[in-house]
């Protein structure tokens, strides 16, 4: 066993020397930011001031030359091969929040559109999962290995969960979801995870910008927005490839109900009869804002969109620290 001390909190855990330094921390209860726990979103990145770390294989793909010249590592991928000092900003919001294994039963299937499906899963008994709108959860079947899904609707009624599957091809656990799961079905979740949720003690605008599926997060932090009447200004950009992908017409009642709402699609592929807005998502972003110093964006969906909204938010202006983000990483290649 080897301790791992946190200059920044004072606070230190025991990990062994097969375990992730990322698992230890949260098995320990210490709220360090994480996403993908596969080694590419790098949100897990933290300073090594003392001790020796090693990866399993090579050096993850997040990890750049910079990176690791700054002794900078990926503590979800890296094991400690001694104590270890290290520097990482806890995230106060989460201190609270408690990652459980639930059982849960499928409540209903619904089919939203030609790829993608509405799972409602319900925690029996008087069990709840308590989580922050965004936030995602690992759904666990017995055949297969578990697959992240974000959760999309607010902690309201927080023994039903909600999540936006969207069908990939040739891909395993999708693909069992689409043809084969039935209602009634029992799974396990574990949750909640990562650190894409609403930062409440901000009155900054915020611009969301989703990416397919990526909505479903989006979809619960705004519900979560209506249900505290919120009076922050919100801009919804919605980017999928053709007006049939725009799964769900909550946006455009929202942005008919709330002033304080504004929603742009933006189509990839669009059809000619499309009248709005052509293009990636991001870029309808920053054609229309040259400034965007006061404001907070949240980015979910594919990887490759994150990170050009990320890229571009940047050069308009965005302080990095108001730049939140949850990118659909895939965790396994298929066979
Ligand atoms: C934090 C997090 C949250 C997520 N939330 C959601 C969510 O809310 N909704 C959702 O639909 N997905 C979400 N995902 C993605 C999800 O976890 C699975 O990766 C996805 O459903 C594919 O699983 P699969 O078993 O069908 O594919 P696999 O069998 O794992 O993959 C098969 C092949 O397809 C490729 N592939 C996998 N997914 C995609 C894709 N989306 N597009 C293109 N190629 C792909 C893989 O690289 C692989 O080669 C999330 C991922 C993360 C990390
Ligand atoms: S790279 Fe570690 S959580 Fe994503």
């Amino acid at each position: 066993m080897f301790t791992v001390l946190n200059q920044k909190t004072g606070k230190s855990f025991q990990i062994s020397e097969d375990s992730a330094v990322l698992d230890g921390a949260l098995s320990h209860g210490l709220n360090f930011p994480y996403g993908c726990q596969n080694g590419f979103c790098g949100k897990c990145k933290a300073i090594i001031l003392n001790g020796e770390i090693e990866y399993e294989d090579e050096i993850p793909p997040a990890i750049t030359d910079e990176d690791l010249e700054a002794n900078m590592v990926l503590l979800c991928q890296c094991r400690a091969k001694s104590d270890l000092y290290i520097a990482v900003d806890e995230i106060d919001a989460l201190a609270n929040i408690e990652v459980r294994s639930l059982p849960c039963r499928v409540e209903k299937i619904n089919r939203l559109n030609h790829d993608v499906i509405q799972i409602l899963l319900k925690i029996p008994g008087s069990q709840s999962m308590q989580y922050l709108a965004g936030q995602y959860l690992d759904l666990e079947h017995s055949d297969f290995e578990p697959r992240a899904y974000s959760i999309a609707n607010a902690p309201v009624n927080s023994n039903i969960v909600e999540l936006h599957v969207r069908l990939v091809e040739d891909g395993e656990f999708t693909n069992f979801i689409f043809n084969t799961l039935k209602e009634k079905t029992i799974l396990r979740i574990e949750g909640p995870k990562g650190d894409f949720f609403l930062r409440e003690e901000s009155d900054r605008p915020i611009i969301f910008i989703a990416g397919g599926t990526g909505f479903g997060p989006i979809k619960a932090i705004l519900e979560h927005l209506i249900a505290i009447n919120s009076e922050r200004d919100v801009h919804l950009y919605w980017g999928v490839r053709d007006e049939v992908d725009l799964y769900s017409s909550l946006p455009s009642e929202w942005a008919g109900k709330y002033p304080a709402i504004n929603f742009v699609p933006v189509l990839s592929e669009a059809n000619g009869a499309w009248k709005g807005e052509h293009g990636y998502v991001h870029e309808s972003v920053i054609r229309d804002f040259d400034d965007l110093s006061d404001y907070e964006v949240y980015a979910c969906g594919p990887p490759v969109m994150v990170e050009a909204a990320a890229k571009s938010c940047l050069e308009k202006g965005l302080n990095k620290d108001n730049f939140y983000s949850d990118a659909f990483e895939y965790a396994f290649e298929s066979s």
